[in-house]
């Protein structure tokens, strides 16, 4: 099993580029099954989520050609077959090749899906977009059966109980070549939301609202191939963001675009960080003192549920205490005991995360138990004096591309070993 380890309390200058986004890109490739032609990603992430994606289209039939960051995808010789069980509970995004397989066969057979450990992680709103647009769901052992027996998808308005980015897009993939039109009210809004549509309109669907709270689908035929660039991740950004403030001795995070975080960076201003912030990049100075503040995650534009666990080790150096309460993920706390046992003054009380600062973090052994309570170890262990040792640190690779060469540019003494 591999594992990171990081000699903390160096101080670290420089610039880090933040790659495509990995809750675009897991679901932008799933998409182009739709098209009846040649489709090519640029931007794209050297994520293990990727490598995984790609791993079950190839079994599926489709061809790609990998360059550096450019994805080259030829979806035609992807086949109507179940989807291949081991690789599929290797990530829950696997759950958009529901929408696009049902979209071209007019069915999906797939195992239940996998992912982090973040409590209950429902599909309900998926399955009854696809059942209102004509999908009957049936379950044979641990595989389920979504079919249209014979008959295309069709248009349907729908509303979503809860704010869903994953039952969003879902839906909006099944819809491109549903016959007629398809609403989708209170539709997620953040920002691959957009990325996904602005792909599938250029391949030639019809797709209005995206990014808004109402959605319309008018179905086509057929779509077409097209060259699209990933839009940048937002949450990586504010991940090395945060690192800059807490360890940085002047940092620019560059490939940023400030409209996706500025919720983000309205609570670091809270908080008194300094940064400036330019055309497409953060920069990020060394920091004074710093005033605790509490967080409370909201869908987008609020703050990101993602981005509560990365900016902890952050919080724990400000003056002051304060509470983190996470509204879409309550049981995303699992950081909490890990950056405990660094030292720091962190609890979990009555459903909230509360904290006293500051702190002075010790190295440690502690595990990632999902992918952004990693990220919040990676930083907590730059900060820290002596020796962290992080495990589990498959959650980390992925969602953060070269995160350990990134890191070692800007002077940080990590390594990557297997143990
Ligand atoms: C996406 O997950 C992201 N993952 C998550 O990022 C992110 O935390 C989440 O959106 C919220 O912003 C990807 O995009 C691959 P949801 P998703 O559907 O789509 C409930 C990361 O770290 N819900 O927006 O699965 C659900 O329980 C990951 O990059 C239902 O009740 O999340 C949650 O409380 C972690 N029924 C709320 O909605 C459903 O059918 C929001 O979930 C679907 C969701």
């Amino acid at each position: 099993m591999r594992k990171i380890i990081i000699n903390g309390g160096k101080p670290l200058t420089g610039e880090v580029a933040v790659s495509g986004a990995k809750n675009s890109v897991v679901a932008l490739i799933p998409a182009i099954i739709l098209a009846d032609d040649l489709v090519v990603l640029d931007g794209v992430p050297a994520i293990s989520d990727v490598d995984s994606l790609i791993d079950i289209m190839a079994t599926m039939g489709a061809s790609i050609k990998r360059d550096g960051e450019t994805l080259e995808i030829d979806p035609r010789g992807v086949k109507d077959m179940p989807m291949p069980y081991g690789k599929i509970n290797s990530l829950r995004a696997s759950y958009y090749f529901y929408g696009s397989l049902l979209g071209r066969f007019g069915q999906a057979v797939v195992g239940l899906p996998g992912g982090c450990d973040l409590g209950p992680r429902p599909i309900d709103l998926h399955l009854k977009a696809f059942e209102a647009m004509g999908a009957t769901i049936s379950y044979e052992g641990e595989m389920m059966r979504i079919a249209t027996a014979g008959k295309p998808l069709h248009g349907a308005h729908i509303y979503m109980d809860t704010v869903s980015v994953g039952a969003t897009i879902n839906t909006m993939i099944a819809a491109t070549k549903a016959k007629g039109r398809t609403i989708i009210e209170n539709a997620a809004r953040e920002p691959e939301i957009i990325d996904v549509a602005t792909l599938l309109n250029n391949m030639g669907a019809h797709i209005r609202g995206a990014g808004t709270n109402v959605i319309t689908i008018e179905g086509v035929e057929k779509l077409h191939g097209t060259r699209h660039q990933v839009i940048p991740d937002r949450i990586e950004a504010g991940t090395y963001i945060a690192m800059a403030a807490a360890i940085g001795k002047g940092i620019r995070v560059t490939n940023v675009l400030y409209e996706h975080l500025e919720s983000y960076i309205s609570k670091l201003e809270e908080m008194g960080v300094r940064m400036t912030v330019e055309e497409d990049a953060v920069f990020v100075e060394e920091q004074g003192k710093l005033k605790a503040v509490s967080v409370k995650t909201s869908p987008y534009p609020g703050f990101a549920t993602d981005l509560q666990q990365p900016i902890t080790p952050l919080l724990l150096m400000a003056q002051g205490q304060g509470n983190i309460s996470d509204t879409i993920y309550e049981k995303r706390i699992n950081h909490v005991p890990e950056l405990a046992r660094m030292g720091a003054n962190i609890s979990v009380l009555g459903g909230r995360i509360v904290y006293q600062g500051p702190n002075q973090l010790s190295g440690a052994p502690v595990k990632a138990t999902d992918l952004r309570a990693g990220a919040a170890l990676v930083i907590a262990g730059l900060m820290a004096q002596g020796t962290t040792e992080i495990t589990n640190i498959e959650f980390i690779l992925r969602g953060y591309s070269n995160i350990i060469e990134k890191l070692r540019e800007l002077g940080a003494d990590i390594t990557l070993v297997e143990d």
